[in-house]
């Protein structure tokens, strides 16, 4: 049976690939974006355009465009990089990063809580780099603490959704060959993609709140 799916910035890079990974298990896919790309728009998904997940307003509009009465699978995976250094650092920058990678996700499920029934899975695509147990290179103040602070706030829904039995995912895509990361990497993201539809396919609400590598490999906060 085909499930109901919304990825939030479908538009290039790890997205677009969930996008088509989705799509090719034939579930019912909606691509929320700023602004389709050619290549979202020649999959032929429900596209909902117009959501900056940096304003408040169009993510709260978000819910009145959606047309299911459940969802079943939710992705947030728009994020942006502003590579920093204590030398360089730009609180504007910062305080970017916060707003789209940390605010981002937690006014996604703001505006869409409603259509969680039981059963729902929510992944949150963090990053390895917000593990503070895993900074051995320091760097990136902005994208990191962005992605510690998603961290939480992705624990907390956990905690709060659990007695509704929706469970969430934090989910690192890997080092991924994107526009992000200037096309360095180890994996592309059709691979990124397919692990973290895997990872998505394996929770539950037994394992809600977990912090996970598209590999499988588990991770430390
Ligand atoms: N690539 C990696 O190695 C890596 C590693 C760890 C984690 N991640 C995470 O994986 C996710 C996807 O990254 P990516 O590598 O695929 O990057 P990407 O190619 O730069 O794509 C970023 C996506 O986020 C969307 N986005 C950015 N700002 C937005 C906003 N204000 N409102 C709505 N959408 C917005 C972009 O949409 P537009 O086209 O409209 O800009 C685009 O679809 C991010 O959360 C990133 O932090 C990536």
């Amino acid at each position: 049976m085909s499930r109901n799916v919304i990825i939030v910035g479908a538009n290039r890079g790890i997205g677009l690939e969930l996008v088509k990974c989705y799509k090719k298990q034939g579930d019912d896919v909606i691509a929320v974006c700023r602004q389709a790309s050619d290549e979202l728009k020649a999959l032929d998904v429900t596209l909902v355009e117009g959501i900056d997940v940096k304003k408040d307003t169009t993510v709260a509009d978000l819910a009145s465009k959606i047309p299911f009465s459940k969802i079943d699978i939710l992705i947030h995976n728009a994020g942006i990089l502003r590579g920093d250094s204590f030398q360089n650092l730009n609180l504007e920058d910062m305080r970017e990063q916060f707003e789209v990678n940390s605010l981002g996700p937690l006014k996604t499920v703001m505006s869409l809580h409603e259509l969680f029934k039981e059963g729902t899975k929510v992944g949150l695509v963090s990053s390895r780099v917000g593990s503070i147990d895993d900074n051995s290179s320091g760097q990136n103040y902005g994208y990191r603490a962005s992605k510690t602070a998603l961290n939480m706030i992705g624990t907390n829904l956990a905690l709060e959704f659990k007695d509704k039995g929706v469970a969430f995912a934090l989910l690192h895509p890997g080092y991924v060959r994107t526009e992000m990361t200037g096309g360095g990497g180890l994996i592309d993201p059709d691979e990124a993609a397919a692990g973290l539809y895997q990872r998505m396919e394996e929770l539950s609400i037994e394992t809600t709140g977990l912090f996970v590598h598209s590999s499988g490999e588990k991770l430390h906060w």
